[in-house]
């Protein structure tokens, strides 16, 4: 029997060897279902969460007596001994003991709920620095507000970015929307057509829904309203709040209210609008581009070891993720003391028709005669 074991390193010894194995852990039940079998029995069907993500489990027997002693729900804590293995390709535990245990102090809750590698308050300094360059005073005013206000900012650097997927742990809203907006930041260098103001802001206030749409209490719920209502809605609800507080411009507030009701970008992604002007497209991208971006890093870290990952449904197949850095095949052999790389193309196109290079490309004098320089 093997130690304590996590969801990553079951990831990795089954992408290793492919081989089912028993292990024993402690998990956060995310989701539970009790269906029935082929043969009208019920069986346990779990989403079992640590700080590493998340994995399927089953308990195919005994399953009544086991609820008895042991009734638990979403958002309880299990130890647990299972056989792991691969199902379909996809990692699974076939538990065949459980026991509900209490859960865990708020300092180790961070094993269950997974935490960002970055420091908090450097994060917030950053987020700040970028709204203090806002040039709109009032729409400065009403983002400062929020990061000022206690209770919105601890809320804020500790809710996810979302339940599965990407950023799903503590504080990944806030490196999720610090990245939207460095990227923000970037872009608008590139497109000088673009309301800088606006997008950082859009960008700053696209998920701030999240806060009230996923409980943070103990595992990563969604609450009744972010159920019914999303955050989409939520967050322009909650905008347009601290709008009429901050007394903003009507259509300035109208485009943000839009940026964050569009920024899925499509119907079918929960947007009750598509974007209808650059900043708003320009947020929508930027907020996928993250989102995917950081959601592949993940799997790539969770099944560091495997070649090809596990099935993602979100990018329609398997990842490739081998992690071979590239062979760069160095071109230092160019001639360094004569600054070619550096020199103006047209200064160099001038110099190749005069002649003038002509000794970066004569052999060596030591070099043998009749041999390639
Ligand atoms: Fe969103
Ligand atoms: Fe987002």
């Amino acid at each position: 029997m093997a130690g304590k074991a996590f969801i990553s390193d079951i990831q990795k010894r089954l992408g290793k060897e492919a081989r089912a194995f028993v292990m024993k852990g402690s998990f956060l039940v995310d989701d539970k279902q009790v269906p029935l079998n082929r043969n009208g029995n019920p069986y346990l069907s779990l989403v079992l969460k640590d700080r590493d993500g998340t994995i399927s489990a089953k308990m195919w027997d005994n399953v009544e007596t086991v609820q008895k002693k042991n009734p638990f729900s979403a958002g309880d804590f299990l130890m647990v001994e299972a056989e792991a293995h691969l199902y379909h390709g996809q990692p699974q535990l076939k538990i065949k003991k459980l026991r509900k245990i209490t859960p865990p102090a708020a300092d180790e809750l961070v094993d269950f709920l997974g935490s960002v590698a970055a420091d908090t308050q450097e994060m917030l300094d950053e987020l700040q620095g970028l709204i203090e360059s806002i040039h709109h005073g009032p729409l400065r005013k009403l983002l400062m507000g929020r990061l000022v206000d206690e209770k919105f900012r601890d809320e804020f650097s500790r809710c996810p970015a979302a339940k599965t997927n990407h950023h799903a742990h503590i504080g990944g809203l806030l490196q999720h929307t610090l990245s939207v907006m460095k990227l923000a930041d970037g872009i608008c260098k590139n497109y000088p057509q673009l309301d800088r103001d606006m997008l950082l802001a859009g960008a700053f206030l696209h998920d701030v829904g999240k806060i009230r749409e996923i409980r943070t209490d103990r595992s990563f719920a969604y609450t009744d309203e972010g159920n019914l209502v999303g955050h989409l809605v939520m967050g322009a609800a909650m905008f347009e709040r601290w709008s009429e507080e901050y007394d903003l411009d009507e259509t300035l507030s109208l485009k943000l209210v839009h940026m964050i009701l569009s920024h899925h970008g499509k119907r079918e992604f929960g947007s009750p609008v598509v974007p209808k002007f650059p900043e708003a497209l320009a947020l929508h991208f930027l907020d996928n581009l993250d989102s995917k971006l950081q959601s592949m890093f993940e799997v790539a870290k969770q099944q560091a070891g495997q070649k090809w990952s596990s099935f993602q449904a979100q990018f329609e197949g398997y990842l490739f993720l081998d992690s071979e850095p590239t062979k760069v095949q160095s071109d230092d052999d160019r001639p360094k003391e004569q600054g070619l790389r550096h020199r103006p193309l047209a200064n160099l196109a001038n110099e190749l028709q005069q002649g003038a290079t002509a000794d970066l490309f004569k052999a060596d004098e030591n070099t043998p005669k009749g041999e390639p320089g």
